[in-house]
């Protein structure tokens, strides 16, 4: 399974922001695992999860700022636009979970509009995600604030704390087209499981588009995608012990058309090896690690897609250029 925003779990109770549940991703055995095969499959990946180390998180943050990556201001812009008829269809009282919160800026702009009783941010970036969580309650005192830190690519267990009643899901970014179309719809299922009778999930989904624009919000002018790529290789070297050298690893990203998916890989720029305690692998100079799809769909194969997971639309908006999606979906059937 591929996504992003995703790694250990460790639950953290609201009050006392004690750990309850120590599996930490450093050293995991499962982690060693998992990116020991992904280096020695014939064409080597990684799971973009682990983009997302303390810098990685910052380098996306800046990301989202460039002027080639459209879909944060898209979003934005559709959010400001119709968030009020977003709330109206939800109404007020939830409990908010946000999937791959990051620095929970995009919920939290969503608050007076949304009005939620309680907000479980869920990421994987732990230190992130307490301090944004403790901002928030400063900010809004009257919310209760749940931080969730866990793996998304395990079936979704909420703890109780989390009641069944009102619960909204919010997965904005289009986090979803880091995984394949199949995994989507099983991840959706699992979010579906969740939602109760009476709750939702508001999703964003960047839509298909001119190549060239996809290409430039993936290797923009001055280096961030590329160190964001590249940061990667730190983050292996710390999680793994694996011994890569950033220098000799370039970023490329390119829109793969029959696919629909944005495509990122590291190139080795010279031949090279890369060593760690359970293994090692030799790279050609050109030969390439993928780290990141990113699928781009219409708004009717993504419709099915929520279909398949046991979701039906009732609510779509969009940008006057049809860029980016925002959908409201609810259970298709009890
Ligand atoms: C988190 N995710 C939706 C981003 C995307 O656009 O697929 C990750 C990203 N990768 C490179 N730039 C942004």
């Amino acid at each position: 399974m591929t996504l992003s925003r995703t790694a250990a779990i460790r639950l953290v109770a609201p009050e006392t922001n004690s750990v309850l549940s120590p599996r930490t991703a450093h050293g995991d055995a499962a982690t060693m695992a998992e990116i020991s095969a992904g280096l020695l499959a014939p064409q080597a990946s990684t799971s973009p999860k682990y983009f997302y180390d303390s810098l990685g998180s910052h380098l996306f943050e800046a990301i989202c700022e460039l002027p080639e990556y459209y879909p944060t201001r898209t979003e934005a812009a559709i959010f400001a636009r119709h968030g009020a008829d977003m709330a109206a269809r939800i109404g007020p009282g939830m409990t908010l979970i946000d999937l791959g919160a990051g620095n929970c800026a995009k919920a939290a702009s969503l608050f007076p509009l949304l009005q939620p009783s309680q907000y479980v941010p869920v990421d994987i970036a732990s230190d992130f995600l307490q301090q944004a969580a403790a901002q928030l309650r400063q900010r809004f005192p009257a919310i209760e604030i749940t931080p969730l830190v866990m793996d998304l690519s395990q079936p979704l267990v909420l703890p109780q704390s989390v009641p069944i009643a009102r619960r909204q899901f919010f997965y904005p970014g289009s986090s979803i087209g880091n995984f394949t179309p199949y995994d989507a719809v099983t991840f959706l299922r699992h979010v579906r499981e969740n939602v109760g009778a009476d709750g939702g999930l508001l999703i964003g989904v960047d839509l298909v588009k001119d190549p060239a624009v996809l290409d430039a919000a993936y290797d923009d002018a001055i280096g961030v995608t590329a160190a964001f790529n590249l940061n990667l290789l730190r983050h292996l070297n710390h999680l793994a012990g694996t011994d890569f050298d950033p220098a000799q690893w370039r970023h490329v990203a390119f829109f793969n058309d029959a696919e629909s998916r944005i495509e990122m890989h590291l190139e080795a720029r010279c031949a090279l090896a890369v060593h760690w305690s359970c293994g090692e692998r030799s790279f050609a100079q050109g030969e390439r690690i993928h780290t990141e799809n990113s699928y781009k769909y219409t708004l009717e194969s993504f419709r099915s897609l929520l279909w398949d997971a046991g979701f039906r639309v009732d609510g779509t908006w969009t940008d006057d250029a049809h860029w980016f999606a925002v959908m409201h979906a609810v259970a298709a059937y009890a």
